[in-house]
């Protein structure tokens, strides 16, 4: 198959959707890639490793969208690419497309095949391809935390891990889930006492079981809350309830209980945030202040190290980038029921129901297209 790695134009994109490494992998399994001039340079990939993997650089998207029979990107296409995409064309990246009509309706008049890495799902109902920024984010809210912990980012002047004959700070988790539980690891590694709360038990059982001796898991309810938010300098919001906004955790009133210049970092904030006082930030003015509480409320927090990112990301896309150019997209679908839930748009009709149900629109069951 040949395959086309674009360079991101989403505004303070830095990632790409494949590495040199990748397109290696590729080109052993006789896959032709093209890889548009600059695609890697904020990931810190020269159009030279590209070459020396294996790759032929073109000078523009267009070539690319003109060439590839599947375009790998990171972000949604943007307006400027909609007109590029051709009939049959396999655009396989995030989409997101619940919250993008536009783009759906987009995606649908070009009939092509839309693969969003959010939608692939595994058996056991996990989300390969958004784990890895999870886990990103999740390590980095302990150390976005600690920074604005520091006096002159207005913190409380706390140093996480202590030192001897000084008591560590108390970091405090809400949801102890793939972000959840990469924060504590972090935390913990500094030396922070860290809680970590989630509403489900056999959850809690497993990372009491995994987390070393200075992380405590403690049920999620109000009464907790309460108690430990009294203790807390850092608090990482990590909830998620599937297909719904983040349930408001921390509300107004209750700031008035945490002491002043305690952090709060809001990962959850791209399901519109768990703490009453979030509102999304971005990375040039990542914090704000609400009754002397410090908030960090990034929504693409993975964005800041695109270097570690976008191999993230690739580590989890290439197999089934692999198996999607060695089969074609309806083999690949057949064989796999975790590649055909990632099947949104195709052809003009919505595979995805979320999509088609976010807009009120016909959904078409992905096994009903595939011959
Ligand atoms: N800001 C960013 O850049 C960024 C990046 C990655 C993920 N996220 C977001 O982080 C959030 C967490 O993602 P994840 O991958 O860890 O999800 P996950 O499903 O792995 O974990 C969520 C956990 O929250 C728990 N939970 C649900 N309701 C709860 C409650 N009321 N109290 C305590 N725990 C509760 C669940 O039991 C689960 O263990 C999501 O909203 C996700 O979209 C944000």
């Amino acid at each position: 198959m040949l395959i086309g790695i674009l360079k991101e134009i989403k505004v303070a994109e830095n990632r790409v959707s494949m590495t040199p490494a990748g397109v290696e992998a590729m080109a052993l399994h006789k896959h032709d890639v093209l890889v548009e001039k600059n695609a890697g340079a904020g990931s810190g990939f020269t159009d030279e490793a590209y070459q020396k993997a294996g790759a032929r650089l073109v000078e523009t998207a267009e070539e690319i969208y003109a060439r590839a029979d599947m375009v790998m990107h990171v972000k949604e296409p943007q307006p400027s690419e909609y007109a590029l995409i051709r009939e049959n064309q396999i655009i396989f990246t995030y989409l997101h497309l619940a919250a993008d009509k536009k783009l759906t309706q987009a995606l649908i008049k070009t009939r092509s095949v839309n693969i969003a890495y959010e939608t692939i799902q595994k058996a056991d109902r996990s989300l390969p391809l958004l784990i890895p920024m999870s886990e990103i984010a999740g390590r980095m809210a302990v150390q976005e935390g600690a920074k604005y912990l520091e006096m002159p980012q207005g913190g409380r002047g706390i140093l996480l891990g202590g030192v001897p004959g000084v008591v560590p700070g108390v970091v405090l988790i809400l949801g102890g889930g793939i972000v959840g539980i990469n924060a504590a690891k972090i935390a913990c590694g500094l030396g922070a006492r860290v809680y970590l709360l989630d509403t489900n038990l056999d959850r809690l059982r497993y990372l009491s079981e995994v987390m070393p001796s200075n992380c405590f898991t403690v049920m999620a309810n109000l009464a907790n809350l309460r108690a430990l938010l009294k203790e807390a300098d850092l608090v990482i919001g990590a909830v998620l309830i599937p297909g719904a906004k983040a349930p408001k955790l921390i509300t107004r009133s209750m700031l008035k209980d945490i002491k002043a210049g305690t952090v709060l970092v809001d990962v959850a904030i791209d399901q519109g945030g768990c703490f009453e006082t979030s509102r999304p930030t971005t990375h040039t003015q990542p914090t704000f202040e609400v009754d002397g509480i410090i908030h960090y409320c990034v929504a693409n927090m993975p964005g800041a190290v695109p270097k570690t990112s976008t191999i993230a990301l690739t580590n989890a896309t290439l197999p089934y980038a692999l198996a999607i150019a060695e089969k074609g997209w309806q083999a690949a679908c057949r064989e796999s029921h975790e590649i055909g839930l990632g099947v949104n748009v195709v052809q003009g009709q919505i595979t995805c129901k979320g999509v088609a149900d976010a807009f009120g629109m016909p959904y078409v069951p992905i096994d009903s297209l595939l011959n």
